[in-house]
Formats: structure tokens, C-alpha cells, sequence
């Protein structure tokens, strides 16, 4: 499969580390592409619409290419630091522009990785997840999973064993 990893994290730390253990596991029998929005030149989707009667966004910058990679995948993974109870920034920002081609992501296949520095049975998690139920549910994507770590320091997450081991072995079932 193609797999397309968007990793909403500019830092060196845990979700890294996470998407490194998924891909250890996934590398054998799939093709991989890490997108890093803090990389890349995205603006904010303004809302315009001319999406909706044109191929993709108006604006020149990297969203159609970033846009391109993400239609063409057979799975997303979304890969993100809880932000504010929520998902990145970096990540939503792409997510928002995927609207000028959204149609054109239905039927994929999908998962979330999450870490956050609560315990995992805060709230957030939930809300990330049904946010994603919801979006699965809209382009009737297949969720392969969705799965959240506690993981503070930048380096928390590497020390966690069970979960880099539970990462691996799901980066093992794809394909
Ligand atoms: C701007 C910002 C907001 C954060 N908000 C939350 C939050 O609402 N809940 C939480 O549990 N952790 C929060 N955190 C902590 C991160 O989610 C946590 O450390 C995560 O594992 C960082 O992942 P990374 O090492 O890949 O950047 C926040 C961190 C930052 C920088």
C-alpha cells in the first residue's frame, strides 16, 4: 500500500518516535511518505470556495502537491500531539485544505496516533477520536485505528516499551 504519514509534531519527541515504531513495523510491504507541515509552506483554507468549482486549492503554494500526495495514498495516518485538548495546528491546517479535494479521499483507509501529557483517560482523547470518527464516517474511510499515549517529555514515549512494541506490531498488520 501507499501510505501517507501526516506528522502534526515540529519537534523531535514523542509523536517521531511513534510514527519511527509504526514505520519499523510498516516499511517491509508498503511504500511511505512522511508529510511535515512545519516543513512546508500550507496557508490557512480562507474558505473561499472557488475549490468547489475549480481542480483544488487557488493558493500557489504547497497545498495541491501535499494535497496530490494525500489523494493518492491507500491510507492517512494522522499523527499528532494533543494541542489544547485538540489535534496540532500543523495537522488541522492540512486537514482544512484537503476541503478543495475531499471527495477525492474517500473509501481510504485510515489511523490516528495520539500523545499528550494527561493521562489517557482525559478527555481530549475522546474528543480527538470522535473528531476523526466523524470525519471517517463523512468519506467513508476505513479505520484501521486510533490509538493515544501519555507521553510527556520528548522522550517519554520511547521508554514506553509496551507501546512502541504495540506501534510495531500494528505498523506489521498493514499492507
Ligand atoms: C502548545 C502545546 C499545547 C499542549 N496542550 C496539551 C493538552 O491540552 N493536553 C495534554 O495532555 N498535553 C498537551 N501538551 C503536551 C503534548 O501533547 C505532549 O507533550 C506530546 O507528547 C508532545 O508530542 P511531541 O513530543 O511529538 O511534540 C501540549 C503541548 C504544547 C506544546
Amino acid at each position: 500500500m501507499k501510505i501517507v504519514i501526516i506528522n502534526g509534531s515540529a519537534r523531535k519527541g514523542n509523536i517521531l518516535t511513534a510514527i519511527n515504531a509504526f514505520m519499523k513495523g510498516a516499511a517491509d510491504r508498503n511504500a511511505i511518505e512522511v508529510i511535515q507541515p512545519d516543513k512546508l509552506h500550507i496557508s490557512p483554507c480562507k474558505g473561499c470556495g472557488v475549490c468547489q468549482c475549480h481542480k483544488g486549492c487557488v493558493d500557489n503554494d504547497d497545498t495541491n502537491p501535499t494535497i496530490d500526495k494525500i489523494a493518492a495514498a491507500d491510507m492517512i495516518l494522522f499523527a499528532t500531539p494533543v494541542y489544547w485538548w485538540g489535534m496540532s495546528a500543523q495537522l488541522k491546517q492540512v486537514i482544512d485544505k484537503c476541503y478543495c479535494r475531499g471527495m477525492q479521499l474517500k473509501g481510504k483507509k485510515a489511523g490516528v496516533i495520539v500523545t499528550g501529557g494527561s493521562p489517557v483517560d482525559n478527555i481530549q482523547y475522546e474528543l480527538i477520536r470522535k473528531q476523526f470518527e466523524c470525519m471517517a464516517g463523512y468519506l467513508s474511510w476505513d479505520m484501521l485505528f486510533q490509538k493515544s499515549y501519555y507521553a510527556t517529555d520528548r522522550d517519554e514515549l520511547a521508554k514506553n516499551t509496551a507501546a512502541i512494541e504495540e506501534l510495531e506490531d500494528l505498523g506489521k498488520k498493514i499492507g
